[in-house]
């Protein structure tokens, strides 16, 4: 059976050469269940207002793009020529990801005298904003594609995305989820119907399984329109939240990133981008340093969602010529992060969604004081035990009072086990 083209996880968006320029920026994909506009036309050299962007096909090499290590080649993302139809029905009002409200300036400005703004994504249904790149991938698909369905990867909220969104769509969706996957998440994404296969040590496992499962059964696998429904958020930061001088996001396997970083530095090229990562899993910075996507060890890390061993082709060719800088946090400022945003926000927040806000509260981005900056909560699926672990952890080892804890007292085993 032949290979699909975007079976391959080698599709790369082209980086743009210069400040990109989007025309429109209108709400989320899902959000009136059809999907928005693509980010980019489908034309090799595009004209996009005052900007050329230049992509390449899934068969032609972009003119002085990087090769990924491993020799495969980072190609383009082939936005649709035509939006599919809309669902059929809907099974809950909450079937497509929704327009996350904008929120007032956070009470933690003032502890960090930077004028911050959450985008709360934690109150997207499946509880994260991989809803708006699994949704957005789902409506993209042609009608054979929608027959045969698509395979994913995930420990975690992308598997809950897809599956849920495949379910309200009508799509067959195969998740291969690693041994060490929170049962919840593995029976919440059952109950959403979609075929899970529990094997792997770790995503990276799971991820050879699932390319191999792709490629025998002709499933789509990876695509670069999960970025482009990922900068969706991007669009949204932008238009609710005016004159922003940064926005902090946390980096997995870079697909949020680079969907974002692309959509605000094409509409606001000023606008700093800068991302995040737990120090027990810095594959990012590692594919910086490298000048391509390298495998690092993913230590156990309170941030599970951003526990992935080797960045995206497709994120790090997007991602990397727009990033203004990448930061790593440790473990303690983590829960820390997870703390302060019960006690100023009220919410209740997962290590990977709160990453960002910990760069700030560790002092990593002393540059932010005085300015406005969004920073997006992308998900709520913690543990209730790992939140009792942070809470009780960062208060063990920083006496009675959460208010001033001493994050270097903290052990990151304590927290974790
Ligand atoms: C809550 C949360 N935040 C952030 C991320 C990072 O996203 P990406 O993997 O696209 O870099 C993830 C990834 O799973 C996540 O679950």
């Amino acid at each position: 059976m032949s290979q699909p083209p975007h079976a391959r996880e080698t599709e790369g968006l082209a980086a743009p050469r210069g400040p990109p320029q989007l025309r429109s920026s209108s709400p989320t994909p899902g959000s009136q269940g059809r999907p928005r506009a693509p980010l980019v036309q489908r034309t090799r050299s595009t004209s996009l207002g005052d900007y050329r962007a230049h992509y390449i096909t899934p068969d032609e090499p972009r003119r002085g793009a990087r090769m990924p290590a491993d020799g495969t080649q980072a190609v383009s993302p082939t936005p649709p020529r035509s939006p599919p139809p809309p669902p059929r029905r809907r099974r809950t009002p909450c079937s497509t990801p929704g327009v996350t409200p904008r929120t007032p300036r956070s009470s933690i400005s003032s502890i960090t005298d930077i004028e911050i703004y959450f985008k709360k994504e934690f109150n997207q249904f499946t509880g994260s904003f991989k809803e708006r790149g699994a949704r957005y991938t789902l409506l993209m698909l042609n009608e054979s594609q929608r027959k045969k369905g698509v395979i994913a990867a995930s420990a975690g909220n992308h598997a809950l995305a897809l599956s849920y969104h495949g379910q309200d769509l009508g799509i067959p969706v195969t998740v291969v989820m690693p041994l060490v996957a929170p049962i919840m998440k593995v029976q919440a994404c059952r109950q959403y119907g979609a075929n899970i296969i529990v094997k792997g040590s770790d995503i990276g496992e799971c991820r050879e399984i699932a390319l191999k499962m792709a490629k025998e059964q002709d499933l789509l696998y990876d695509h670069p329109h999960i970025l482009a429904g990922q900068g969706t958020m991007g669009l949204e930061i932008v238009e609710q939240v005016p004159n922003i001088d940064a926005v902090v996001i946390p980096v997995g396997g870079g697909g949020l990133i680079a969907g974002v970083a692309l959509a605000v530095k094409a509409l606001h090229p000023h606008v700093q981008v800068i991302g995040v990562e737990a120090e027990r899993c810095a594959s990012f910075s590692a594919a910086l340093k490298a000048g391509h996507p390298v495998y690092v060890k993913a230590e156990s890390t309170l941030a599970d969602g951003l526990a992935v061993p080797k960045v995206g082709v497709n994120a790090y060719a997007t991602a990397a010529p727009l990033v203004d800088k990448v930061v790593t946090v440790r473990e303690e400022w983590i829960a820390i992060s997870i703390l302060r945003l019960v006690e100023h926000e009220k919410a209740v927040v997962e290590g990977a969604g709160a990453t960002a806000l910990a760069a700030v509260l560790a002092g990593e981005l002393p540059e932010l004081k005085g300015k406005r900056v969004v920073i997006p909560l992308c998900g709520g699926n913690i543990d209730t035990t790992i939140l009792g672990a942070a809470w009780s952890g960062a208060w063990r080892r920083t006496g009675a009072s959460s208010s001033s804890p001493s994050p270097s007292a903290i052990d990151p085993e304590v927290l974790l086990n």
